[in-house]
This record gives structure tokens, C-alpha cells and sequence, in this order.
């Protein structure tokens, strides 16, 4: 997943296994195309094959995927003219550089395919779709915000990618207006449930939540910091700075826990539907500035986009997993007859 990843080919015949589906869908604008993005990446560098549908009428993943390969490109010229050069003069190449134009060239060999498509087409066209790229891993959909209609009904699309999807990815950022998006959320997948099961069928779709936080704008609680320092000694300058980082890293651990503590709430009140992925999505300022330049985390070196990528691997990694977790039951409540079923 970073560029010391040893690059694995992928058999020439595919497991005789459909592309699993996953959906994000959220109706407001929180983190999803730059998250998709992210993860994709994340995927490529692990030899998975992935196809994006980008739903949303503006196609900022399927913009941002052509300009990633532009850059790409760019850099692969750059690095290998470099590398003539060095050789030209008989002066030693350096392995960074060359793992470099590695990684490149396998970046763009096992580029995602995005494909452009409006919600409505992709209804259309599920099937095609899943059977022209059946010997790809991952189907990712990029959903719009505008997932509900005028009578706050979500429209019968969502309804239907939700059902046909693996694993559907909800996500929150951690604040209030939240709370109502997760309650009609969380009502669409009840009423679904419902609907499988009273037709006789499952609900197979696994839905998890993913709170996003940022953690600029989250306090660390300053006596539980003073009350961890260890360092005491503030008589010389590099005495205090070792103990202005070490707060600094309790105030890490601080907000930290604050997340945890967040998204635990969130599944004591939303896990029956959505249940929430153990792992935050952190804002960081490294996100916005990479994506502009076509760039996804994990084309950064610097030591800020290194903790992003090690939040981020996080979410990848309980992503994943969630792909392979037994969906939730679906009870059977009160004033229904039906019978239990996951
Ligand atoms: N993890 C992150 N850290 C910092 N900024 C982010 C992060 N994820 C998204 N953003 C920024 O938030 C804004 C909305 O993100 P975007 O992915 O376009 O949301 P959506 O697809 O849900 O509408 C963009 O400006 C993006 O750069
Ligand atoms: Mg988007």
C-alpha cells in the first residue's frame, strides 16, 4: 500500500468470483469521492482491479483518475530522463528513484476504470455492468448527495443499489446535522430489510457507518493531557521542546480517543442498521491540496500525508474486512410475523 509494498501480479485466470460491490452513499457532501479515491489507490497497490461508477452528475473521481494518470505520466518521463542523465555521466541511481518509477508504471498498468454513468443508467445497467467486468475485484459506486426525493423518500435507485450492493458505506461527519441524515438512513435500510424479508428472500447487503472527524476543530482535554506528561524539565530550550511534543502527541492520543469514543456512541444508537466501521476517517489538511493535483495520500512522502495514509489504512483495512462479515440479523419485531433471517 505505500512503495515498499512488494507489487504482487494478479493470476491470469481470475477466481471464478464476481466483483464485489460497494456503494457510498450519503445525501451530503462529506468525504466520498476523496475517500473512493484514497481507496482505490489503496486497492491498485494491493494488484486489485477496480471499476468506479461515478453517479454524480459533476465526475470529480472519473477527472480526478485522468489527471492522476497525466501526473503520473509526467513523473515517469521526468524520473527516467533522470535516471539517463545519471547513467550518461557513470554516476550512481538511487533505488528511491527507481522503486519510484516502479510504482509509477504500476500505478498506471493497473489503473481503476472509471465509467461515467447517471444513477438512472446504472439501474439500467447493473446487470451489463457486473457481467462486463465480472473478473474485476471491486464495482465502487460514487453516489450523489441528492439521494432523496422532494417528499424526503429516498428515490428508488438508492433503494435498488443498496439491495444489490455487498457492503454499502455510510458515511457521517461528527456532528449533529448528522444525526437526522443517519436517521433516515438507517429508516431506508429498516423499511429494505423488511421488504427482503417479506418477500422471502435476505437482506444480504452489509451497511457500516464511517464517522468522519476533524480533528482541528476537536479540543483535547487539557487536564487529562497535563495530568499524562511525563516530562517534566523545562530548564533548557531542548528540554521544553521535548516536552511541547510530548504533549503534543498525549493531545494526539486525546482527540483519538474522543473519536473512538464518538464512533462507539454512534454504534450504541445507529449499530442495529449501520453499524460503524472501527476506524476514523481524519481530516487532514494533506487531502484536499493531493486530490486538486490529481494525487490520492499515497503519492505523498512527507510525514503529514504518512500519518494520513496510516489513518487511512485503517479504514481500508476495516473496509475490507466488513466484505467478509455475516450480515446482520434481521429481527423479527412486535407487530411483524416474520421470521429471523440473515
Ligand atoms: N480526509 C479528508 N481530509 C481533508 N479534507 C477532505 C477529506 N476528505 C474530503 N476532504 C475535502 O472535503 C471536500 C468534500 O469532499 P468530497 O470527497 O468531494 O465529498 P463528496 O464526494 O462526499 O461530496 C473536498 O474539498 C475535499 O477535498
Ligand atoms: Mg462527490
Amino acid at each position: 500500500m505505500n512503495q515498499s509494498v512488494n507489487f504482487e501480479t494478479k493470476p491470469l485466470i481470475p477466481a471464478l468470483q464476481a466483483a464485489k460491490i460497494l456503494a457510498w452513499i450519503s445525501h451530503k457532501s462529506i468525504c466520498k469521492s476523496t475517500a473512493i479515491a484514497n481507496l482505490t489507490h489503496a486497492l491498485v497497490f494491493q494488484g486489485m482491479r477496480v471499476l468506479i461508477v461515478d453517479t454524480d452528475g459533476v465526475p470529480t473521481i472519473q477527472m480526478f483518475f485522468e489527471q492522476h494518470k497525466e501526473e503520473t505520466e509526467n513523473r515517469i518521463a521526468k524520473n527516467k530522463a533522470k535516471v539517463n542523465a545519471l547513467q550518461a555521466k557513470g554516476r550512481a541511481v538511487s533505488q528511491t528513484l527507481l522503486d519510484q518509477i516502479e510504482y509509477d508504471e504500476f500505478a498506471i498498468e493497473n489503473r481503476p476504470v472509471v465509467i461515467a454513468r447517471s444513477l438512472h443508467e446504472l439501474d439500467a445497467q447493473f446487470d451489463v455492468i457486473k457481467r462486463e467486468y465480472a473478473n474485476f475485484d471491486y464495482i465502487i459506486v460514487d453516489v450523489p448527495a441528492k439521494v432523496l426525493d422532494s417528499k424526503n423518500n429516498p428515490i428508488k435507485e438508492i433503494k435498488r443499489l443498496i439491495s444489490f450492493s455487498n457492503l454499502v458505506i455510510t458515511p457521517y461527519k461528527g456532528d449533529n446535522q448528522n444525526a437526522v441524515t443517519a436517521v433516515t438512513v438507517s429508516s431506508i435500510i429498516e423499511d429494505l430489510k423488511y421488504d427482503a424479508v417479506s418477500l422471502g428472500g435476505k437482506f444480504n447487503t452489509k451497511v457500516r457507518s464511517l464517522l468522519a472527524f476533524e480533528p482541528a476543530r476537536i479540543k483535547a482535554n487539557a487536564k487529562e493531557v497535563s495530568a499524562n506528561l511525563t516530562l517534566t524539565d523545562t530548564s533548557t530550550t531542548a528540554a521544553r521542546l521535548a516536552r511541547n511534543a510530548e504533549r503534543k502527541a498525549l493531545k494526539e492520543i486525546d482527540r483519538n480517543s474522543q473519536m473512538m469514543a464518538d464512533i462507539k456512541q454512534f454504534g450504541e444508537v445507529f449499530g442495529e442498521h449501520q453499524m460503524p466501521l472501527n476506524a476514523p476517517l481524519v481530516f487532514r489538511s494533506v487531502y484536499p491540496n493531493q486530490f486538486n493535483k490529481g494525487q490520492s495520500i499515497y503519492n505523498a512522502t512527507t510525514d503529514s500525508a504518512k500519518l494520513a495514509q496510516t489513518e487511512f489504512n485503517l479504514v481500508v483495512d476495516a473496509i475490507l474486512s466488513a466484505f467478509d462479515e455475516e450480515p446482520e440479523a434481521v429481527e423479527a419485531s412486535e407487530n411483524q410475523t416474520i421470521t429471523i433471517t440473515n
